[in-house]
């Protein structure tokens, strides 16, 4: 049993009286947080102050997690803007737009975790957005209309958000990246459906770019409306949880330069987008 507090009117719910060794010792906490999760969206646990080895096997316990076998850590990856911490620091800037991790993974990440181990001075909170809201609030003849579309999703579209001139070299790396299409709607096995939107969705397949990414754009405005986001500002110690097969999430402007330094988990999904 977890106690829990809304954070949100559609997301977001802090997780109350956890503990590190909660973590370690509670053997119901992992299908408690898994409801908890499919149900708020995102999971906020204050000053739990994980380390590394306590974050890696409680994720174990959530599913399966992605291994990068050139971490330290094969399960943890630092999420900093300083090139020395992070070899993909460049990228992520991307993190800036609205976006849901592993829209061009052929199965998207179920979750990911973070834990604060530094703070930035200004900015460099995250911000999230239920797409099962984004959905909800579609008219019923929008529903029917945009029901069969489909989306192509892109770390080029993502990328070119950052840097909308790329030299041909970059132009010429984004290419061997990986795309995939997926339908706007996502009807889930659970029976709820969500809007797949954000930063990597790059148009609407089969019509004219220009309307189709107008709708795209629309619609994630209408999804990350002011009353829709919960924005988590950070403490140190702090570990969020947020469900990707039903959240967006950014992180506001920080400087490249800022000492943040997040350790994150990804937890593998096990359902496509159909
Ligand atoms: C991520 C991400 C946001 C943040 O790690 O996928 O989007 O607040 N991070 O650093
Ligand atoms: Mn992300």
């Amino acid at each position: 049993m977890i106690s829990l507090q809304k954070l949100g009117a559609t997301v977001g719910a802090e997780v109350l009286g956890v503990d590190r060794d909660r973590f370690v010792h509670d053997e119901d906490l992992p299908s408690a947080c898994l409801q908890a999760l499919e149900d708020n969206g995102v999971l906020v646990f204050r000053g739990v102050h994980l380390d590394d080895q306590t974050q890696v096997a409680f994720c174990n316990r959530l599913g399966d997690i992605h291994r990068f076998p050139t971490h330290p850590i094969p399960e943890i990856s630092i999420v900093s803007l300083d090139p020395s911490k992070s070899a993909v620091a460049e990228y992520l800037k991307g993190t800036f737009d609205w976006h849901i991790d592993g829209t061009t993974d052929e199965v998207p990440n179920m979750a990911t975790v973070l834990s604060a181990h530094a703070l930035a001075e200004d900015g460099g909170q995250t911000e999230f957005a239920s797409t099962y809201a984004a959905y909800d609030l579609l008219s019923p003849d929008e529903q029917q209309r945009y029901g069969s579309l489909r989306v192509l999703h892109s770390f080029e579209a993502h990328q070119r958000r950052l840097n909308p001139n790329p030299s041909p070299e970059v132009e010429a790396d984004w290419a061997t990246r990986p795309k995939r299409e997926h339908p706007l709607v996502w009807r889930h096995r659970s029976g709820r459906c969500s809007l797949v939107l954000g930063a990597t969705a790059s148009h609407v397949v089969g019509w004219d770019i220009a309307p189709g990414q107008k709708l795209l754009e629309d619609l994630l405005a209408r999804a990350t409306a002011g009353d829709r986001v919960y924005r988590h500002e950070w403490s140190l110690g702090d570990t969020v949880i947020w469900d990707n097969r039903g959240v967006l999430h950014r992180v506001c402007p920080y400087d490249p330069t800022s000492p943040r330094e997040m350790h994150r988990t990804t937890i593998l999904g096990d359902e496509a987008i159909a």
